[in-house]
């Protein structure tokens, strides 16, 4: 089996320095690092209201980033005008509320099944993967099938979030058959959301999964470790 591919999420190096509003620290310094460690890929999410990344951060990143960026963001005609403008490797496309702490739940694909279309049509002209966040149930899986992009993200937050061994194994198993039916229908498997170093093992055993996106849990312990150690104990951690 080829081994798990890991994007480091570097959104909270942004939330760091928009506390105080200044220059530092700069998200772009984190994206060499975290490459520089064995990161396969750094996504980053430019949010409508541009809570933590902000513009400047993804030109400066898009013009260092190696390995592949991959650009969460809500399927609206601004972001998607600056995404094609910018050209990441991959897209992300995610629900956002302004309320939320963090991305609640997967896409409603079905309800946006027209607007995915038309940009997933956008995005193949420009040799733009996308990717849907979704929930890893059977009719989102159905509905991303049919919407012309090519990879699903299994929102991973409910096993992240189990209170117990017994639900946790519930929700692997259903993020697992969530998987086989994607990679069935032809899409690339990933996933994300609350994963860190105590649930991860699990998670990378099932083996239609390709890549993970993490975020959190890396820049927590690089606060303690740095994001060179942090992101090189994860990576080891994935080895399956
Ligand atoms: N994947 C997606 C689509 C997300 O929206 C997020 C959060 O920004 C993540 C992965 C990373 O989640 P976490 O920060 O909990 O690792």
């Amino acid at each position: 089996m080829d081994p798990v591919r890991l994007g480091v999420n570097i959104d909270h190096v942004a939330t760091l320095r928009q506390a105080r509003g200044g220059t530092e620290p700069e998200p772009v310094i984190a994206a060499g690092i975290a490459e520089l460690a064995g990161a396969d890929s750094i996504t980053i999410h430019l949010r409508e209201d541009r809570r933590h990344i902000r513009d400047r951060d993804l030109r400066l990143i898009r013009e260092t980033v190696q390995t592949k960026l991959n650009l969460e963001m809500a399927c609206t005609s601004e972001i998607i005008g600056i995404a094609l403008d910018v050209g990441p490797e991959q897209v992300t496309l995610v629900p956002e509320r302004r309320q939320e702490l963090t991305t609640e739940g997967g896409l409603d694909v079905r309800g946006a099944l027209d607007s995915i279309r038309s940009a997933a049509e956008r995005f193949a002209e420009a040799g733009t993967r996308v990717s849907l966040f979704i929930d890893p149930d059977a009719e989102a899986v159905r509905a991303a099938a049919e919407s012309g992009t090519q990879c699903v993200e299994l929102h991973t937050g409910s096993y992240a979030n189990a209170k117990n061994e017994a639900q946790a194994t519930q929700r692997l198993s259903e993020l697992a058959h969530a998987a086989t039916l994607a990679r069935s229908l032809g899409l690339w498997v990933y996933a994300g959301h609350g994963l860190n170093y105590a649930n991860i093992r699990p998670l990378v055993r099932i083996p239609e999964v390709e890549e993970v996106n993490i975020g959190h849990s890396i820049i927590s312990r690089a606060i303690f470790t740095g994001l060179d150690q942090a992101v090189r104990e994860m990576k080891d951690l994935m080895r399956r």
